[in-house]
């Protein structure tokens, strides 16, 4: 196995262009959050770096806490039911609740996340996500904050994977056709 970056085809987002985006969002969290002691909702695994960066950017009080979630049942027609892989240990009755992702793509997993998140008694629940690919959706949803609004391309990097690699590439990159054509 040679070196990560031989399978990048192109770089989308620097470290530095990574690092400036994530202040500017953790900016925008500050003056709606502030004061409100919000939880950050890491979805695992693909938001740990994109949250780890976001939350050391942020210079008030918040709780983290960690899901892993899944949809299954994906039908054609159907956008699928809830499954949760590892759940949080919050009471997030009357929390504010802001959810950290990496990527928001056909949208079927945050549709499917939100509204359990409610159940579960949420004053408020907001979308964070960094990369918004507006082209696979599937469901309507948009997010409250969006880092970077991108094509319909394989990204890999910044917590994204492929076949579970690439995860701990510090920019953001456009994985090789040949790598997932193999
Ligand atoms: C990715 C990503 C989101 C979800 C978005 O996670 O982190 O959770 O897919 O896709 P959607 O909008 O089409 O539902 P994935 O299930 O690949 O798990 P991972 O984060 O562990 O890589």
């Amino acid at each position: 196995m040679g070196k990560l970056k031989n399978d990048v085809a192109k770089v989308l987002f620097t470290r530095e262009e990574i690092a400036e985006k994530v202040k500017s969002l953790a900016n925008q969290l500050k003056s709606a959050y502030e004061g409100k002691n919000p939880l950050i909702l890491c979805i695992l695994k693909g938001s740990l770096i994109f949250t780890a960066d976001l939350v050391r950017e942020l210079d008030f009080p918040c709780t983290i806490d960690f899901m892993q979630v899944s949809s299954y049942g994906q039908g054609a027609k159907s956008s699928g039911q809830l499954k949760v892989k590892k759940d949080m240990d919050t009471d997030i009755n009357g929390r504010d609740v802001i959810i950290v992702e990496d990527i928001l793509d056909t949208g079927v997993t945050l549709s499917n996340l939100v509204p359990e998140l409610e159940r579960r008694g949420a004053k408020s629940v907001a979308l964070c996500v960094f990369l918004n690919k507006e082209a696979r959706r599937r469901v309507d949803i948009k997010a409250d904050y969006v880092g970077y609004d991108i094509e319909n391309e394989f990204v890999i990097g910044y917590g994204l994977d492929y076949d579970e690699k690439y995860r701990n590439l510090p920019y953001i990159g456009v994985l090789k056709r040949e790598v997932y054509e193999k």
